[in-house]
């Protein structure tokens, strides 16, 4: 079937603030809002597409940990994920098939994942959820339940944020800090203080995606204090626990707001600190203040996955809980060698460009280069592949061929400093 424009018309995106209007395309058949790419996976599907074409890319668009290959279709398998599966699978008598799951989850997953972010006594509602990106979905679904209509997001952010919020029917008033920084705390609070009704703050906990800039523990602790004891809600998404500083280190922010008695939901992904992007594995938990509270709050998760997709994949979730109840202490190893791994690239590239060094200090797989679109273009003739606003997946770059991204990096910086004024520089 050909598909036919016939004509256009424009049309606002659902909860955005101001921050989209999408033109109503008419088809042949259909007429609906015309559909926007996504960043990230578009920037991803050109890189592919060189290496369909035989080429060898320096790919660091999409979010995966990669080995010496450098190939987001091939990621990085942890070797204790391996074993676990290795070990539960060698005796297909004893296989348990693949059953569903109960709505809220495998236990022994939701368990695991209280043990790591919380701490295994503490009194939590969760749900296993289709990866981070569910578990964010539905914290956002129960936050409209509870009567909140509006977000306050810090950006720039991980794109995907905002057609969450818009999939939720969330409106949202997006604030900038000074780049690469992060809005201050201050500035979230005023935003808040400017809204009649209360606000879900969207937050991230750490290894900040797209810039690797997160507050400092000081930040945190402002922003704890200014919200504690209001009726506002923080919804902290947490995809890369492990990956910035340490697994204890980078769950300090959940503990801090829990402590300071602010209403909290949390987004947990295994996806990236467990290398099991595609299994679809995340937890959606909010902190409750009673076993009622956490019964009524797991029965609207209940209803809230069935009305998403049902129950989330059971597979995933049984290779995580194996690996945190039987191999913690390799996974734990494994997970810092990566993070080893990253800070060293980290470094490699801000000693390549000191004056760029604001932009690529931080934490986890991201880093933000300051190139203009016009760079990011020719880089991407050159073979190398970065979203659209210059964030590079570390983690997705070989070391091994640093020395060519960065030769690439400065071939585009010269050739746009010497090309005709009018240029954008680089
Ligand atoms: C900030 C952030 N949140 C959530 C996610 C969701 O991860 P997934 O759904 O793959 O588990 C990602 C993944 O890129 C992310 O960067």
């Amino acid at each position: 079937m050909v598909l036919r424009r016939t004509k256009m018309q424009s049309h606002s995106c659902a909860g955005a603030a101001g921050s989209c209007t999408l033109r109503t395309v008419f088809l042949g058949h259909f007429s609906l809002p015309e559909a926007l790419q996504d960043a990230v996976f578009a920037a991803a599907a050109n890189a592919q597409k060189a290496r369909d074409a035989g080429r060898h890319p320096i790919d660091g668009t999409i979010g995966v940990l990669t080995d010496d290959r450098g190939d987001p279709a091939h990621p990085l398998i942890f070797p204790c994920v391996r074993q676990a599966i290795d070990a539960m699978y060698h005796d297909w008598e004893r296989h348990p098939g693949f059953p569903y799951s109960p709505l809220l989850g495998v236990t022994a997953y939701r368990e695991a994942m209280k043990r790591l972010v919380f701490g295994a006594e503490a009194t939590v509602a969760s749900i296993s959820a289709a990866g981070g990106t569910a578990a964010v979905a539905l914290n956002l679904h129960l936050a409209k339940l509870m009567g909140i209509g509006r977000a306050i997001l810090p950006v720039p952010t991980w794109p995907n944020h905002r057609q969450l919020l818009e999939g939720s029917g969330l409106s949202y008033t997006e604030i900038k800090g000074a780049m690469p920084h992060p809005p201050s705390p201050e500035q979230l609070l005023a935003a808040a203080r400017a809204s009649k009704d209360p606000v879900l703050f969207l937050l991230q906990a750490n290894a900040h995606n797209p810039t690797g800039h997160q507050w400092t523990k000081e930040q945190w602790r402002v922003f704890a204090d200014g919200v504690s004891g209001s009726a506002h809600i923080v919804l902290l998404d947490c995809a890369y626990q492990g990956l910035s500083e340490g697994v204890e280190e980078d769950r300090a922010p959940a503990l801090l707001l829990r402590e300071a008695g602010v209403r909290l939901l949390f987004a947990g992904s295994s996806s990236k600190n467990h290398g099991v992007y595609g299994l679809r594995v995340g937890w959606a938990c909010a902190v409750v203040s009673s076993p009622e509270e956490e019964r009524q709050l797991e029965q609207w998760y209940r209803i809230l996955t069935r009305r998403m997709y049902s129950t989330a994949p059971t597979f995933g979730q049984l290779i995580v809980a194996k690996v945190q109840e039987e191999y913690q202490e390799e996974w734990r190893r494994q997970l810092g060698a990566v993070r080893t791994g990253t800070d060293r690239k980290r470094r490699v590239l801000r000693d390549a460009f000191p004056e760029w060094a604001d932009s690529i200090e931080g934490t986890g797989l991201f880093t933000m280069l300051p190139l203009s679109a016009h760079a990011i273009a020719r880089l991407q003739e050159d073979d190398v592949f970065l979203t659209h606003d210059g964030r590079v997946n570390l983690a997705g770059i070989p070391l091994g061929r640093f020395d060519e991204f960065l030769r690439k990096i400065r071939r585009v910086r010269e050739g746009i400093t010497q090309s005709p004024a009018g240029t954008p520089a680089g």
